[in-house]
């Protein structure tokens, strides 16, 4: 090989798709956070570096809470990729590419993928018991479905996956299992799905987690557990009408489960990037070309999808798809020992961090206690920590004292060095070694120990300016007090450079400072900056955080009510009317439902409510209630239900609402 030929490799970076049924929290966010990291990182080592992602739109997560919010599930997922699109920018997150699985060119590549699974013979069709809820009127797999975990006991798994161990499940298998919208016991049903051959891959799975020596630890043990305990088929299609068409004969009305269909996304949105740049078949250098480089972001819970059925769909396809070449997977990140609930408003959600602090102390600290081989708990106390005591005390201290002194001293021109002594030499050179260092460690996907070097740099800074004390040279011996400012200024251009990653938005303010270029490469660290250089006015970089845990937490919790809280306006647009019942009658075959015609003033409408165990048909005629009349109308039991009675609940008991004397229906509720 030939010195200063450097073969510049294609390095695709992806983090895991999130679902869009709700705000990312900051455990959601730690995968696309540390891609980000490592995609900045490659594209300042000259890699020729894509990253991209999207919002996983399909599935029982998006469409369990469009029914809970009584939206379609198209108008959730519409809203929310615009919400969370935009707070990714606020994250600074580099993405080249952020598309969603609703996009045409991804459900036209995974539908060709499909047809090529079949074509190959890796489809089957069977019959099968699955679970079914009565009430609801559909088949609950996934999401739709919750109960006892067969291999861990974990309460509340879930019918393709346990959050808990990890496993892959099958709905029926699961124990005490109910119903997620409406709680029922399900009963099962024979229906017929389109699988996927799973253990035809066994072999050619195992050599390749077996080959694979860049797999962290995590995902290397759990992938050759699951082949260890042996590979079953997966049934590929579903009987929902929201997800992507299969387009299977004879499979007309259902749809590809949904992680098929999305881990299917790092393939469609790489094609996607290179459609709208003009450069139609360039993708394949990043999936074709063996030089090229995958790696995947994810948490845990994700292994087996990334690890296993990823590498095994692209298998299938008979194409020489590049499998994946590293699968980085963090740990939980949980708050005070707790796992992030909306409901029981365990967590922080990154629109509410924004809220809170800027952007870069928020990076700075989830790198720092980035879960990479085991589980970490966010508190307030270490958020306090890190900003004060490294980001402000230890980075922000050495870089200000630093220029500071440049400014004043040195009329903001880099001094000249003339005969640096062995400890200037030895911190120039301890420069070179902390920066190769986090080089080796980002390479590796060792965020968290590669940003603790980086960090260490400012602080073997600190303790070499506080034991060479310029502040006394320059009085006594002001060459002495130039070489130390020069030998500190390089410390903070090497900085500058290796920290852009971790911190962008501060690194951008700093280069400004230095009067660098915004277009630097990592190379750059090991650069000096020459003698004379002028540099503008220091300015403090971060500011010490003066509240208390308790302070922090309640600052939190307003942010919290104010977003929660809906306004007079939204309240205004439900419309609520005194109806008057005409007539009621049990819905058959529903235990708890019945259908009443409502007068509501200008016509009659239906209503479907859960209200069967506590009222008779007879009793309800003729009786006054409140009705909301302007929702939507859904499907309850094969009945279209247009407006919504009110009731209230006490421990189970459902009382309806009804005002304390007749009047005229059609008449408005304030
Ligand atoms: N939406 C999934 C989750 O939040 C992750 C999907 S990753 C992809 O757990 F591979 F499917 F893209
Ligand atoms: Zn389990």
């Amino acid at each position: 090989m030939l010195w200063g030929c450097i073969e510049l490799g294609k390095v695709l970076v992806t983090a895991a798709w999130p679902y869009i049924n709700h705000i990312p929290h900051l455990g959601n966010l730690l995968p696309i956070l540390s891609a980000d990291v490592i995609a900045r990182y490659y594209r300042l080592k000259g890699e020729e570096t894509l990253f991209v992602s999207g919002s996983d739109e399909h599935g029982t997560p998006i469409e369990v809470e469009a029914i809970r919010q009584n939206i379609s599930p198209k108008e959730l997922t519409d809203r929310n990729h615009e919400i969370v699109s935009l707070l990714f920018k606020k994250w600074a997150i580099s993405f080249d590419n952020y598309t969603r699985t609703e996009s045409e060119v991804h459900k036209e590549f995974v539908r060709n993928v499909m047809l090529s699974l079949e074509k190959n013979g890796y489809i089957f069709v069977k019959e099968d018991e699955l679970p079914y809820c009565e009430r609801c009127q559909r088949f609950l797999p996934d999401r739709f479905i919750e109960g006892k975990c067969p291999y861990c006991g974990y309460e509340r798994a879930r019918g393709d996956q346990c959050e808990q161990c990890g496993r892959l499940l099958e709905p029926i298998k699961l124990i005490e299992p109910k119903c997620t919208v409406c709680g029922e016991k399900p009963t099962v049903k024979i229906a017929k799905h389109w699988y996927f051959d799973m253990p035809k891959f066994a072999d050619k799975l195992l050599a390749y987690i077996e080959g694979n020596k860049r797999l962290p630890e995590n995902a290397r043990n759990f992938s050759l557990n699951l082949l260890k305990e042996g590979l079953r088929p997966r049934p590929i299609t579903r009987d929902n009408k929201w997800g992507i068409p299969a387009p299977f004969a004879g499979a007309e009305n259902k749809t590809i489960y949904v992680w098929f269909d999305a881990v299917l996304g790092y393939v469609s949105a790489t094609i996607e990037y290179f459609k709208k740049h003009g450069d139609g078949d360039r993708w394949r250098e990043y999936w074709f070309d063996k030089n090229a480089r995958i790696l995947y972001f994810i948490g845990k819970d994700n292994i087996p999808f990334h690890t296993l059925i990823l590498p095994a769909l692209l298998m299938a396809t008979h194409e020489d798809y590049n499998l994946p070449w590293n699968v980085c997977t963090n740990e939980w990140l949980i708050f005070a020992g707790q796992k992030s609930s909306k409901s029981r408003r365990v967590g922080i959600w990154i629109d509410e961090a924004l809220e809170m602090f800027p952007v870069d102390y928020w990076r700075y600290t989830l790198i720092a206690i980035r879960p990479e081989t085991k589980d970490s708990d966010f508190t307030w106390k270490v958020f306090i920590e890190k900003v004060n005591a490294d980001l402000n005390d230890t980075l922000g201290n050495f870089i200000h004292r630093t220029l500071k002194f440049i400014n004043t001293y040195f009329d903001s021109a880099i001094p000249d060095p003339m005969d640096l002594d062995s400890l200037d030499k030895n911190m120039l050179s301890t420069i070179i070694e902390k920066v190769k260092a986090v080089d080796e460690l980002l390479e590796n996907c060792q965020l968290q120990a590669a940003l603790r070097e980086a960090i260490e740099l400012s602080r073997i800074g600190n303790k070499y300016l506080n034991e060479r004390k310029p502040w006394e040279t320059i009085k006594l011996n002001p060459q002495v007090a130039a070489n130390t400012l020069y030998v500190s200024a390089q410390i903070v251009k090497a900085l500058s450079v290796i920290l852009e990653p971790f911190i962008p938005i501060t690194i951008r303010k700093l280069r400004e400072i230095l009067s660098l270029s915004e277009k630097f490469s990592w190379d750059d660290a090991y650069k000096p900056l020459p003698p004379g250089h002028k540099i503008k006015k220091a300015e403090p970089l971060f500011t010490k955080v003066r509240f208390s845990e308790e302070d922090l937490q309640s600052m939190l919790e307003k942010i919290r009510e104010r977003t929660e809280k809906i306004s007079y306006e939204d309240f205004s647009k439900v419309d609520i009317r005194v109806g008057r019942i005409v007539e009621a009658e049990a819905v058959p075959g529903a235990q708890n439902l019945l259908k009443l015609l409502i007068d509501v003033g200008d016509s009659l409408k239906t209503a479907v409510a859960g209200i069967a165990k506590h009222y008779r048909p007879e009793d309800l005629k003729g009786r006054y209630v409140a009705v909301v009349v302007n929702l939507r109308p859904r499907q309850v039991f094969g009945i279209e239900s247009e407006v919504m009675i009110l009731a209230a609940e006490d421990e189970g008991k459902i009382v309806l609402l009804e005002p304390s004397e007749p009047v005229r229906p059609g008449s408005r509720v304030r």
